[in-house]
């Protein structure tokens, strides 16, 4: 070799070295290694939330991957959660780029998955008008005549209950979004065309279904060679045509009716703001999404936990003959006197999350945490099984359903104080947080408290010593899903005279 040769082939080597050198030294979170290139790739193969509740206990509050130059940030205590979402928010509240969903699905406004630019803020801020905890209180007669419909159709047939669950929120979504009537089966178009959407949406939001969110040059392949994007064109236009037919019966319903509807509200604001209709029309789709299959996830839960501590279900009806008597079912008004109640709703948000893993958000600059570089353009996202089990912020038995902890002290005031006193972060964190809490929470509020009030909940099997047979509370379905594995229950009316006080309240509602 000459020397120039040699000299030349040194000085690359020592600059890779310092390249190399540089970009490994960089205060990135600690994390598991990973390989070279493809990183952690190899890692994410298992089902997400477990890998990052093993890394969580095994790297403490924030841990860092690399997945094929990709950083990801997870963060794992109510702190580091608050701390960098919260506090830098500016830094860390956007959404990674989408192009199934954004281009192809929605032609761009995807409020829960939208970049953190303007027109996001306005519909935003559209959204969170219409949904405030005042207007929350408008949807009140379609959670109770929703619960009575469950309760019914489940002691007629408790064995579609998971499917009766998803029925009975995608049943109050339509009417209080659209003045949609009330289901009356599994078949009506509206239903089987919104879940057909709400099913798309996952797909697109689950890595690895379209690879043209690694590659996005393949965007430009023609159709005939990229059959997904023909297949997207037709679904777009099926889900543009009926959910604009939803969106503009809902704006007719208000006005003939005089009565609320969601699609109405939006509608008012959006021309103010400039929005266009069908940006209403993909902000309703979306906030559909966002609101139904969470919310029964969370009622899985809710009869999960009803099973496997009949202690606490009969302490909350005990509760409920004391506060509300047996002549009518309990309302809002009562909540403020039913503590114990709303404990157990409050504990199942900390207990189960539909979003085990989060929802990720996005980081638009760099940004610390304790001495550690969350760089920018990464996926932040806070673990929420990690966050609410953790020891330090409720107590030893974390990891328990247990909704005395709001009484003995065991959920410390530095802990309320950082959950805004709801000892839970259920709904999120940051600007990101969920727009639809209050509406959300209410109804969890308002249709548990129905069905404790109406039916005495067990497991549909029982061992020999008579106790339940459920599935593990720590096992979860593959993927995303924050419900329980499957189980079957069994549903009786608590006492004879609930049959009349329940007809006689079905009849009184308006339709
Ligand atoms: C997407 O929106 C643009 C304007 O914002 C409009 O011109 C275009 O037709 C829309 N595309 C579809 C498929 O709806
Ligand atoms: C915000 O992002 C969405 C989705 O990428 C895009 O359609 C929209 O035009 C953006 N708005 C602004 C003001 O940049
Ligand atoms: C979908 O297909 C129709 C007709 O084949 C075409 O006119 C339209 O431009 C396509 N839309 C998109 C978003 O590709
Ligand atoms: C909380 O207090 C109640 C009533 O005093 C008691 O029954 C329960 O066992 C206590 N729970 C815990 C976790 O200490």
């Amino acid at each position: 070799m000459s020397t120039p040769l040699v000299v030349g082939v040194a000085f690359v080597a020592i600059l890779t070295w310092l390249v190399v050198r540089s970009s490994t030294k960089k205060p990135y979170p600690p994390g598991p290694k990973g390989y070279p290139i493809i990183g952690n790739l190899l890692d994410l193969n298992t089902d997400p939330w477990r890998l990052f509740a093993n890394l969580a206990d095994k790297y403490g509050e924030i841990f860092h991957l690399d997945v094929v130059g990709q950083h990801i940030v997870v963060l794992n205590s109510l702190e580091a959660a608050t701390e960098v979402l919260d506090r830098h928010s500016s830094a860390t509240s956007s959404r990674a780029p989408n192009i199934v969903l954004q281009e192809y699905m929605t032609n761009g406004t995807t409020i829960g998955f939208m970049p953190y630019n303007e027109t996001w803020k306005k519909v935003r801020r559209i959204s969170h008008d219409a949904l405030t905890r005042v207007a929350s209180v408008n949807y009140d007669n379609l959670r109770v005549r929703e619960s009575i419909v469950l309760i019914d159709a489940l002691l007629q047939d408790s064995s579609e209950w998971q499917e009766q669950l998803k029925k009975e929120f995608a049943s109050i979504t339509l009417s209080g979004f659209f003045g949609y009537p009330a289901l009356t089966s599994f078949d009506d178009p509206a239903f089987v065309g919104i879940y057909d959407f709400v099913e798309r949406v996952e797909k697109a939001l689950t890595p690895g279904n379209y690879v043209v969110e690694f590659i996005p040059f393949l965007k430009y392949l023609p159709v005939s060679l990229a059959k997904w994007k023909g297949d997207l064109n037709v679904s777009h236009e099926k889900d543009y045509a009926l959910f604009r037919q939803l969106r503009d019966n809902g704006v007719g319903f208000a006005e003939k009716s005089g009565r609320n509807s969601l699609a109405a509200s939006l509608a008012a604001d959006a021309q103010k703001m400039g929005l266009t209709i069908d940006d209403e029309v993909w902000l309703l789709a979306l906030l559909f999404v966002g609101g139904t299959d969470t919310c029964s996830d969370m009622m899985q839960w809710f009869f999960f936990t009803m099973i496997a501590h009949p202690d606490v279900q009969r302490k909350a009806q005990e509760e409920l003959d004391r506060v509300v008597g047996r002549s009518r079912t309990p309302t809002r008004a009562d909540l403020d006197h039913l503590p114990y109640f709303t404990a157990v709703v409050r504990e199942l948000l900390r207990y189960r999350s539909p979003a085990p893993i989060g929802m990720p958000h996005y980081s638009t600059e760099d940004s610390w945490y304790k001495g550690y570089l969350i760089p920018k353009n990464s996926i932040v996202t806070f673990n929420q099984w990690a966050i609410t089990h953790d020891k330090e912020a409720f107590g030893e038995d974390a990891a328990l359903f247990n909704p005395d902890r709001y009484f003995n002290g065991s959920v410390g005031s530095e802990t309320l104080k950082e959950t805004k006193g709801t000892g839970h972060h259920g709904f999120g964190f940051g600007k990101r947080a969920c727009v639809g809490r209050y509406f959300a929470e209410d109804s969890l509020n308002l249709i548990c408290a129905q069905i404790l009030w109406s039916l005495n909940i067990e497991a549909k099997h029982k061992n020999e010593k008579g106790e339940p047979i459920l599935p593990s509370p720590n096992e979860l379905p593959p993927g995303f899903a924050g419900h329980p594995l499957p189980f079957e229950i069994q549903v009786n009316l608590r006492f004879p005279d609930a049959r009349v006080v329940l007809d006689n309240l079905k009849e009184s509602l308006p339709a």
